[in-house]
């Protein structure tokens, strides 16, 4: 039997952090067996807000890095880079020829990225989503593991492959295969240090506001030392009035891998100069397997080059071949 697909990316706009790691990368590692996995870095995706050209190669690279130290196995999963495959930006304008602009107008990530660039809003940002239903389409998966924020990105995917398969295929032959987002509840929005209401992001000026994948044991005490918290002596979930609370209290979870009933049971009569030790000790455990193995993985000389390599031919053969059914079954000439 084979085996059904699932695609992601993350993009190169910094380096990851832990929402990244359990909103998206923890759960590749864990159904990579299970699926035949396409993973990319986006690195297109990362030019759509102003970038450093000096740092976008590196970045690019350390986000591979930082894959494969969590435990994406390249044996097992293709790993690539976006810019790497024509066949992304190219699929991407034909799908801007059919994708009406007010569905991207109504883009939330869209919304609030443009009130964060002032005046500096690219026709890429507004573009992103359509790029990101071509990254998708492009390897026909099954289903796409993100988190939480990425589901209106995939229910216009889902939209875009279906016009596409209404005005120019058939009933019986459909062109582009509609994919469905694979979003995990656990994990799925991990909220920012400094203010328990926004997620955590690559792009929030504070750096005490994330920790990083690749944050020393140092870092990691300091900003867990200073995040903010509440003045209400014992912990619990879901209460509204405390988003940092539950915040700590899942991050706290989720790294230590207890049950919720396990860690609301231990925590409930605890306060915060108990709870932050224990975080931050479990943070770094956690985290410094990781961080010595992404040392490790960029020391071998030329390993990352030949598993992006390797990624980048496995990964534009399927690519390229999608790309043709389209353009043929949009008429254009055939290549001669
Ligand atoms: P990005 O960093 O925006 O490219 O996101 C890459 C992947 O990480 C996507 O699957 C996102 O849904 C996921 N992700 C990003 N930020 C968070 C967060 N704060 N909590 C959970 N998942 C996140
Ligand atoms: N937009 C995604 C994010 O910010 C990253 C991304 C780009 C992506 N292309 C993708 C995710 C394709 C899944 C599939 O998280």
């Amino acid at each position: 039997m084979t085996k059904q697909r699932i695609l992601s990316g993350i993009q190169t706009t910094g380096d990851l952090h832990l929402g990244n790691y359990l909103g998206a990368i923890r759960n590749w590692v864990e159904i990579q067996e299970q699926y035949d996995s396409y993973l990319f870095m986006a690195d297109l995706h990362a030019i759509t807000v102003p970038h450093d050209p000096k740092v976008l190669a590196s970045t690019t690279r350390r986000v591979a890095a930082t894959y494969l130290a969590c435990g994406i196995n390249p044996k097992q999963a293709t790993i690539f880079i976006q810019s790497h495959i024509s066949a992304h930006a190219e699929l991407a304008w034909i799908l801007n020829c059919i994708t009406p602009l007010n569905w991207l107008e109504r883009m939330i990530q869209f919304k609030e990225k443009a009130l964060k660039q002032g005046e500096d809003v690219s026709v890429g940002l507004l573009d992103y989503p359509v790029l990101q239903a071509a990254d998708i389409l492009l390897y026909e998966p099954d289903h796409v593991p993100v988190g939480e924020d990425q589901r209106q990105h995939l229910e216009l995917t889902r939209d875009i492959a279906q016009r596409v398969n209404y005005k120019f295929g058939t009933e019986t032959q459909p062109i582009l295969k509609v994919p469905n987002p694979l979003i995990r509840k656990e994990g799925a929005r991990v909220m920012s240090l400094a203010d328990g209401t926004r997620k955590m992001s690559k792009s929030d000026p504070s750096e005490l506001s994330r920790i990083s994948i690749l944050d020393t044991n140092d870092a990691i005490a300091t900003k867990i030392k200073k995040c903010k918290t509440d003045p209400t002596r014992g912990l619990e979930f879901g209460n509204p009035d405390r988003p940092e609370c539950n915040n700590l209290l899942t991050l706290y979870m989720l790294l230590s891998g207890q049950t919720q009933a396990t860690v609301a049971a231990e925590c409930a009569e605890i306060g915060w100069g108990q709870f932050k030790p224990l975080l931050t000790e479990t943070t770094i455990a956690a985290i410094a397997p990781i961080r010595d193995r992404y040392d490790e993985i960029l020391a071998e000389p030329g390993y990352l080059d030949t598993v992006l390599r390797e990624g980048r031919e496995k990964a534009e053969t399927l690519a390229n071949a999608t790309l043709s059914k389209v353009k043929n079954a949009l008429g254009f000439a055939p290549m001669i």
